[in-house]
């Protein structure tokens, strides 16, 4: 059995997927996909199916059984001892609680003191919940491979690589709106991503511990490495020079996952209609900024990727 989260490339599945067929036959391969229940897990199966004009990644790989599973990564997905390879990209920051609101920022990573900390401490309980849950599913001999947002040996994440900030830009937008009287104090401090970008000690430090639960559970890392991917629409703009049209492809990016954090924080007193007047005045402030000075921007990828292996 196979688990994996969705969103993935479909050409690297349909290379792993062949990889083991050839390696076993005539075994059945179960793949299960995870995601929160809001997830529109429609879009996966879209390309499972082959169904408008996607080629289906499963075309002659037999025997495979694709299920969902909308049960978050936080808790036991699957029975114990029954999973051979879990697989999660870009997924495990998102913690169960946000701590605290952070003084003067939307992100951890503006967090400083005693803020910074209560992130710290909750990404570490969820962090060794995660590694507990994925230690009962795996099978003895099973593995982990996890590529994780975090922060690498440089001190770079998500949007910070060396250019403009992608999160400080974030909260110079929003707090220009309430500047602007757009929106209250406390819609400006009710927008915390409910993530946690650990270290790559962070990340190590259940397995360095023999002591810990998760050592404890027999798992044990294989390999971990950080890696920097550069932002498709910043290279993109390197090649053709237009402002207007890397603002147009790179601002619905970041609307796509940041904004339920900004709708969340709009007061339910407003109708519907005018919340979404609100972000729309957000993200189009964002995009007049990266149209008018492109330079720096973008979203580089910050990943820590790890291997990890349950004793056999
Ligand atoms: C940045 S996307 C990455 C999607 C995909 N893995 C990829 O690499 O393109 C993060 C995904 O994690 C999901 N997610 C967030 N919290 C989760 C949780 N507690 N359990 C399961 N999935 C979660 C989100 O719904 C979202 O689909």
């Amino acid at each position: 059995m196979g688990c994996a989260d969705g969103g993935t490339s479909i050409d690297l599945w349909r290379a792993v997927l062949k990889r083991l067929r050839s390696r076993c036959p005539s075994r059945p391969i179960e793949l299960i996909y995870t995601d929160l229940p809001r997830n529109d897990f429609s879009q996966l199966f879209r390309t499972i199916h082959g169904q408008a004009g996607i080629h289906s990644y499963l075309e002659g790989i037999d025997n495979v059984f694709v299920l969902a599973s909308a049960n978050s990564f936080h808790r036991q997905i699957v029975p114990s001892s029954t999973l051979h390879l879990g697989f999660s990209s870009t997924a495990s920051h998102y913690i169960s609680a946000v701590p605290t609101q952070v003084s003067g920022h939307v992100h951890m990573v503006g967090a400083k003191g005693k803020e910074r900390d209560a992130f710290k401490a909750q990404g570490a309980r969820d962090w060794e919940r995660m590694l507990l849950a994925r230690a009962s599913e795996l099978r003895p001999g099973g593995r982990l491979c996890l590529f994780n947002f975090g922060i690498d040996e440089e001190g770079r994440y998500l949007g910070c690589t060396g250019g403009v900030s992608m999160f400080d830009a974030f909260r110079d937008l929003w707090s220009g709106l309430a500047d602007a009287r757009v929106i209250t104090n406390e819609e400006r401090a009710g927008a915390v991503f409910p993530q946690h970008y650990r270290t790559v000690a962070e990340f190590t430090a259940p397995f360095r511990n023999t002591a810990s639960p998760v050592y404890a559970a027999g798992l044990r890392l294989e390999h971990v490495e950080t890696r920097v991917v550069r932002c498709p629409y910043a290279v993109a703009f390197a090649a053709h020079g237009d402002a207007a049209k890397f603002a147009q492809g790179y601002i619905p990016t970041l609307r796509s996952w940041s904004e339920p954090v900004f709708a969340a924080a709009l007061s339910s007193a407003r109708t519907l209609a005018q919340r979404l007047a609100i972000l729309d005045e957000f993200y189009g402030r964002y995009e007049s900024l990266v149209a008018g000075s492109p330079e720096g921007h973008g979203m580089d990828y910050v990943h820590v990727y790890l291997v990890i292996r349950k004793a056999e």
